[in-house]
């Protein structure tokens, strides 16, 4: 098959040469023009994604930005950002454009799947109308389907293959065309009556998430009080071999999809005078969390008879969650800004990110920062850095992600 993918972002990429590595001829689409070109020179810029697993699909891997290229695929995967407007909105301005690129390509017999994270009703609201102005039918002329990604960044326990796929099709013939075409790459498909119902799947699922991280992370703040161990008390709950599962505190939720995907939910209850008030209430908590953690850090200098005003504040680790570069909604840009109003020397170290040009920051050398530095924060924990060596070489360390529990030492202040 030739497959097109629409959008080789952390989402795209990782399918296209998924297609690839199964044998298929991959013609990646983008408007991008930078990335085009470093992608057709088989050069990756997304971490999960090696430039060798790119380059070593030789041709059957081809990125462009002229839409012809779609033209002639059998089908079509739109992998396009779904972000929000300034008054937290849903920003579907990408998926209609997509939907308008396929529809002016759009071929008899092809098959066109939705696969960004949306709200209930997208598909058909928003791509089956772009599409059927082609004049072809749907279920006939063409086929159209959505099926929610559920690629986790940063994580290799979980492949595309190994992570069953759900599908809905707007007739039963596209649902049997998106089943043959995902059990190419995925060893299990999950097909559900409605692009509605696998739309909603996706929203349920990081609901979920953002709703029980939000469930430890006001639990932190009521055991800060309580002057009890936050993690010893989630080690103990999830010693518990059914009905219980683990979420770990942390400084707040970042990423592109648990801080955003709710609010479209929220969106289409809303159009249905109905509030959707548990998902509303996780995300209150979940935004103010960050600057819990900063009066975490100014506690915690108080304690040692220092003001944050004046006071050098180190933050390890910006991205918003370990092993990967994507800042997007990340807690430590929050907490940066807050520690800078409070009048913080701010600098940060990061592996993965090497500047912050919003801010005017380049990532510190960490041995420099740490001897420099009145308080350490320790927002995002990547794997790389030794953190006994940390603590060891620090006055104070203030760790958001519990990766210095073990140590006991007198200068880590836990959330
Ligand atoms: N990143 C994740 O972990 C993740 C996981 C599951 C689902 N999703 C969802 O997948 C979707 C894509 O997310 P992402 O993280 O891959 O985004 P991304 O920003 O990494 O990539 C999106 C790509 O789409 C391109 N693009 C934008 N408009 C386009 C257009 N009209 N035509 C062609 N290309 C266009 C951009 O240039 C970019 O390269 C979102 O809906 C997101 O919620 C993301």
């Amino acid at each position: 098959m030739r497959i097109g993918i629409v959008g080789l972002g952390y989402v795209g990429l990782p399918l296209a040469v998924a297609f690839g590595q199964a044998g298929h001829e991959v013609a990646g689409y983008d408007v991008d023009a930078a990335r085009v070109e470093r992608l057709d020179r088989g050069e990756s810029d997304i971490e999960d994604v090696p430039s060798e697993a790119l380059s070593g699909l030789g041709e059957r891997f081809t990125a462009s930005t002229e839409a012809a290229a779609l033209a002639d695929c059998d089908a079509v995967l739109v992998c396009v950002p779904t972000p929000l407007v300034a008054e937290r909105e849903p920003d579907l301005t990408y998926v209609r454009k997509s939907a308008e690129t396929i529809a002016s390509v759009l071929r008899e017999g092809q098959l066109v799947v939705l696969e960004s994270t949306t709200y209930p009703g997208t598909t058909r609201e928003e791509l089956l109308p772009r599409l059927e102005r082609s004049g072809l039918a749907v279920g006939e002329g063409f086929f159209l389907a959505y099926s929610p990604e559920r690629i986790d960044p940063g994580r290799s326990s979980h492949t595309i293959a190994g992570t069953p796929k759900v599908v809905g099709g707007i007739t039963p013939a596209c649902l049997e065309r998106a089943e043959r075409l995902y059990a190419e790459i995925c060893d299990e498909v999950v097909p559900v009556s409605s692009p509605e119902a696998a739309e909603l799947s996706k929203l349920l699922e990081n609901t979920f998430r953002s709703v029980n991280i939000a469930l430890v992370n006001e639990l932190a703040q009521l055991t800060d009080r309580l002057g009890i161990d936050i993690w010893e008390v989630v080690d103990a709950a999830s010693s518990k071999p059914f009905g219980f599962m683990r979420f770990e505190p942390g400084p707040g939720m970042g990423g592109h999809c648990l801080p955003v995907d709710p609010f479209y939910l929220a969106f289409k209850a809303r159009q249905h005078d109905f509030a959707t008030e548990f998902v509303e209430l996780a995300g209150k908590i979940n935004q103010s969390h960050p600057l819990f953690c900063v009066s975490k850090i100014q506690a915690a200098l108080n304690d040692r008879a220092k003001a944050v005003n004046g006071s050098r504040v180190l933050i390890v680790g910006v991205a918003y969650k370990s092993g990967v570069a994507d800042l997007r909604e990340a807690p430590a840009l929050k907490m940066i800004d807050h520690l800078r109003e409070l009048g913080a020397d701010v600098s940060y170290h990061d592996p993965h990110v090497p500047a912050l040009p919003d801010k005017e920051l380049e990532s510190a050398s960490l041995e420099e920062a740490v001897a420099a530095a009145d308080a350490v924060a320790i927002v995002t924990a990547h794997d790389e850095l030794d953190y006994p060596k940390l603590v060891a070489a620090a006055a104070l360390v203030v760790d958001f992600r519990g990766v210095t529990r073990a140590l006991a030492a007198d200068n880590v202040v836990l959330l």
